[in-house]
């Protein structure tokens, strides 16, 4: 199939959803044989062999309900006329879908439903895409003979506080499609048919507005609506749209496909993909809504240059830019040596554009300085499951939770931060699997609509090395091992060492309670569980991995996973949670320093000779510089120069005023970004970015999925990402001319094992692709490990915990731990720069009752966090979800200072800060933090200095 294909394919609403089923029955609708799976209903094997059936409050990613009787047919042998979208077929049947009699039955049903309907098709947004316009149509309705005049909902008021969607109970047909997809598709369950026959129409809440309700304004209501009543705002207001991309959602790790609906050059609405293999036709409010950051009047769309970060700023030309960062690159390297500069890739660019950044440093600068932002979030995943398993990355497809037994989610909210899997994660746990939570803040995983946590360990931050030692002692001392899978697949020495050293009772859960705060019986509870109760899968996220011990957590839970044979099938594995929409890909593509793309080491002269032919240069053996390496070099004077695409390094990593004074001291920062961004204010050049929506190439989501990203208007600024390092790369004379992003993978693919059979055309034709994907899998790989592990045997290693430096003392004596929410985004540019900031304007800092009493805080009073390595001031929130001496906050707005406070703590073995343990005080203030006003200042002055309106 190729690309069009498969989007026309997906535009045909089958009726009811697919069904998988062994067996399959043959039957005749209309005098054609049919053959379907057992368990299809008849609309659907209809609609299957070419034979549209009118509907209304059927569609095909919702079960059928069976209330409009629009869709009735004729089976013989059967009295009356029985709904085909909640009839399943059976064999030998013989249906007939066009009758006089069935026409005369529709068409009168449908006349009900236009008789209170306003009648104002021609003024409607939905115009030309309403269903219920379809169907009048397609039973040939005329006239209505019970007049407009009679009782009606046609003055009924409108909803409109969501931002991006109206509900107009005018038109609503109560079909009760979007209530059904609230429960099945988002599982929020914010929608109820409030009131009975006539009167009955769609509530949210309590009978509340929109906003006011449970509502995370996911969009899936509005995607099932078949007429006007639920519409965007963007429909309402620009229209329908007139053609379509298949695009890849550049917000989080989940990789949502989506249909990008256009006029002309803009966007009219972003709707979930149907045929999407990691969201199938789901989505969350910020790839759904929050695409409008893209044509903000904050976007820069002129390079600038200055000399000094306190003149003001000069717009030029894209020559005089790039000329001058390639002079300034080539200056500072003469005078201060080849190792005095380096680059940053992103995990917000796309695989093209990762690959692109580190062949430049590693070609044109002549070092390996180059890392990425997964330094601060999942690099430990990336060591710890190289070293256990042998493959750096997730080992599961999402859809795999479907087959899970029990969950095991540590250290993650997926309902904030990676939303569409969690919806797809409540189904399951809806449908009965167990779930076990670890997690020191009481988070939506632990209880929600329909399924609450079986065990919540609820430890102290900074002791998950210690739960996870508990968890396998009692797996080892209680014999819940899975013996013939670690003899058979696993090392045995590795084994034997691990085994003695959990089973030591200093690791027993008794013991373990003391650190972890967490009853021994709960910690016995979950690990009987877990290794008793079926498919055990364990989703993880930075929770556990920034940490001091981060990569020995990630270590201990492959450990799990292996000892219990919960791994190389589905409904198991261990899955990271990767936050960022490309951060996976910007790892595989060689963004850390001692890596070459697929996780190949600097050091080996093989994979180094075979880039080093392919580029034509000699690449440095030793690795480079990780990033807080850069800052220390950058203070003591031996690293001048910076190329960022597409990162704030300023926010987003810890001890935000260290890495300040380590921006200051470089000579020459070139930033290239959508907006002037806080690392921005500390640059010498600035090279305007482009948006997902600009530029053609691939994201790789959390499951190694490999999808198009696909190019829907103009590089704003004139050039795409990849184009502008392109350039950059050729000033400083080191040839690249790219036509194409799809001839940067085909380099990557050729240089690249796990990438061998990756290219633009077959990620067009399969919709996407999960690499290792190559001469043994030439189609991706969707489970990893089947067999064998990719380092051959399983490797256990020794996971001793090590309370970490960061202590609470008299002095800072509550433990401050990090997260996100729902509607923003990291380090909130795009997000702040759309509507979703009604969701969340500020970070707070949320704190236990007890701890707030304590202080004489009250709720909505500003507090002072003072750590040791700074201070800043946020709104209180108190709330029993963290516990005593525990505080809590967000990071996504820069004046929260959220990193002024964390610390240059980080992890043994790979640098991530450990953002999520930072020992604090908090105390009720009355002003900003010095830092803030100061801030405050400088944002100021940079606005000016850029002449971009504040
Ligand atoms: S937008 Fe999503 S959460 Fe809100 S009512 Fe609709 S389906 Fe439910
Ligand atoms: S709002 Fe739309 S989907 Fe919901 S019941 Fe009314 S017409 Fe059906
Ligand atoms: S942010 Fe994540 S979950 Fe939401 S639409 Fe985008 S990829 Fe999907
Ligand atoms: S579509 Fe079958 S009853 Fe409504």
């Amino acid at each position: 199939m190729n690309t069009l294909e498969i989007k026309r394919n997906a535009d045909i609403d089958y009726g009811t959803p697919v069904r998988k089923a062994a067996t399959m029955v043959t039957l005749e609708i209309d005098g054609k044989s049919v053959t379907v799976p057992a368990g299809t209903s008849v609309m659907r094997a209809s609609v299957e062999a070419g034979i549209p059936i009118p509907k209304l409050c059927a569609t095909d990613t919702l079960e059928a309900f069976g209330s409009c009787r629009v869709c009735l047919v004729e089976i013989e042998g059967r009295k009356g006329y029985p709904a085909s979208c909640t009839t399943p077929v059976e064999a030998g049947m013989k249906v007939r879908t066009q009758t006089p009699k069935l026409a005369d039955i529709r068409r009168g049903m449908v006349e009900l439903y236009i008789s209170d309907h306003p009648l104002d098709c021609l003024t409607c947004a939905a115009n030309g895409n309403c269903e219920l316009q379809d169907v009048a149509g397609q039973v040939g309705l005329r006239d209505v003979r019970y007049g407009y005049q009679g009782e009606n909902h046609l003055v009924a008021q409108k909803d409109e506080s969501n931002p991006y969607f109206t509900y107009d109970p005018s038109k609503c047909i109560v079909c009760n499609r979007c209530v059904r997809a609230c429960e099945e598709t988002q599982g929020t369950f914010a929608l109820t048919i409030d009131g009975r026959g006539f009167a009955s129409r769609v509530a949210a809440g309590q009978n509340e507005d929109f906003m006011d309700s449970e509502c995370v304004s996911c969009g899936a209501c509005v995607q099932a609506c078949p007429t006007a009543t639920l519409t965007e705002k963007t429909v309402i207001m620009m229209g329908q749209p007139t053609r379509s991309e298949i695009t890849t959602c550049a917000y989080c790790g989940v990789g949502c496909g989506f249909k990008a609906e256009m006029q002309g050059d803009k966007v009219v609405r972003m709707v979930p993909w149907k045929d999407g293999q990691a969201n199938h036709g789901h989505s969350c409010v910020k790839g759904r809504f929050a695409w409008g950051y893209a044509t903000h009047k904050d976007r820069i769309l002129k390079p600038m240059i200055r000399q000094k970060i306190s003149d003001p700023w000069r717009e030029v030309s894209w020559e005089e830019a790039i000329a001058y960062a390639a002079g300034e690159f080539r200056r500072i390297q003469q005078q201060h040596g080849r190792d005095s500069i380096g680059g940053i890739t992103s995990s917000r660019c796309t695989n093209e554009e990762t690959y692109l950044v580190q062949k430049l440093v590693r070609a044109a600068f002549g070092n390996n300085n180059v890392d990425t932002c997964a330094r601060v979030c999942h690099s430990p995943t990336g060591y710890g499951l190289k070293q256990t398993l042998g493959e750096s990355a997730g080992t599961q497809t999402f859809d795999s939770v479907m087959k899970a037994d029990v969950i095991m989610v540590i250290g993650a909210n997926p309902a904030a931060a990676h939303p569409v899997f969690a919806s797809q994660m409540k189904r399951r746990l809806r449908q009965g699997a167990k779930l076990i939570v670890v997690d020191p803040r009481t988070t939506e995983m632990v209880r929600g609509a329909h399924y609450e946590a079986d065990y919540h360990l609820k430890l102290k931050p900074g002791t998950n090395v210690a739960i996870i030692a508990a968890l396998a002692h009692v797996i080892v001392t209680e014999g819940l091992v899975d013996e013939a899978f670690v003899a058979e697949r696993c090392d045995a020495q590795s084994f034997s060492d691990w085994k003695a050293f959990v089973s030591r009772p200093e690791n027993s859960p008794e013991a373990m309670a003391q650190v972890t705060g967490v009853p021994a019986e709960t910690i016995r509870g979950a690990a009987r569980l877990y290794a008793s109760g079926g498919n055990a899968a364990i989703y993880y996220g930075l929770g556990v991995t920034e940490h001091a011990q981060g990569s020995t957590m990630v270590m201990g839970i492959a450990n799990l996973a292996m000892a219990t044979g919960n791994i190389g099938r589905e409904g198991v594995g261990v899955n990271p949670l990767r936050g960022q929409n490309n951060v996976q890909g910007s790892c595989d593509m060689g963004s850390f320093p001692h890596e070459l793309p697929g996780y190949r080491h600097i050091s080996d002269t093989t994979t180094r000779n075979l880039f080093e032919s392919a580029w034509g240069v000699t690449l440095n053996p030793e690795p480079g510089l990780r990033i807080p390496n850069m800052f220390e070099a950058a203070l003591d004077g031996s690293f001048r120069a910076l190329y960022v695409q597409g990162e704030d390094i300023v926010q987003s990593d810890p001890n935000t005023q260290h890495v300040a004074e380590a921006l200051s001291a470089m000579e020459c920062i070139v930033v290239q970004d959508l907006f002037l961004n806080e690392t921005a204010k500390y640059a010498h050049v600035f090279l305007p970015g482009s948006s997902f929506l600009e530029k053609d190439g691939t994201f790789t989501n959390a499951e190694r999925r490999i999808s198009r990203v696909r190019k829907v208007m103009p590089a704003k600024g004139g050039y795409a990402d990849w184009e502008v390092t392109q350039l950059l790369a050729n000033a400083l004379g080191y040839p690249m001319n790219y036509a194409h992003p799809s001839e940067i993978m085909e380099e990557i693919a050729r240089l690249t094992p796990t990438f061998h059979g990756v290219s633009f055309d077959k990620i067009d034709r399969l919709g996407s692709i999960q690499w290792p994907c190559n001469e043994h899998a030439p189609e991706g790989t969707p489970i990893m490990h089947v067999d064998e592990f990719v380092r051959g045997k399983g490797r256990f290693i020794i996971t001793k915990y090590v309370a970490t430096d960061e202590k609470v003392t008299q002095r800072y004596p509550l433990i401050l731990t990090t997260g996100r929410i729902l509607s923003q985004y990291n380090v909130g540019a795009q997000t702040r720069r759309t509507e979703n900031v009604r969701w969340h304007s500020e970070d707070r800092l949320e704190i236990h009752p007890h701890d707030a009493d304590e202080r004489g805080i009250r709720e909505g009073d500003w507090v002072g966090i003072e750590s040791r390595s700074g201070q800043t001031v946020l709104r209180a929130t108190i709330t029993e979800n963290v516990q005593p001496g525990v505080v809590y906050t967000t990071f996504h707005f820069p004046e929260s200072g959220a990193n002024v406070i964390t610390t240059d703590n980080s992890d043994w073995a790979t640098n991530c800060p450990e953002y999520k343990v930072t020992a604090v005080q908090v105390m009720p203030v009355t002003q900003p933090s010095e830092w803030q006003k100061q801030h405050q200042r400088f944002t100021q002055e940079q606005l000016e200095l850029a002449r971009v309106d504040g």
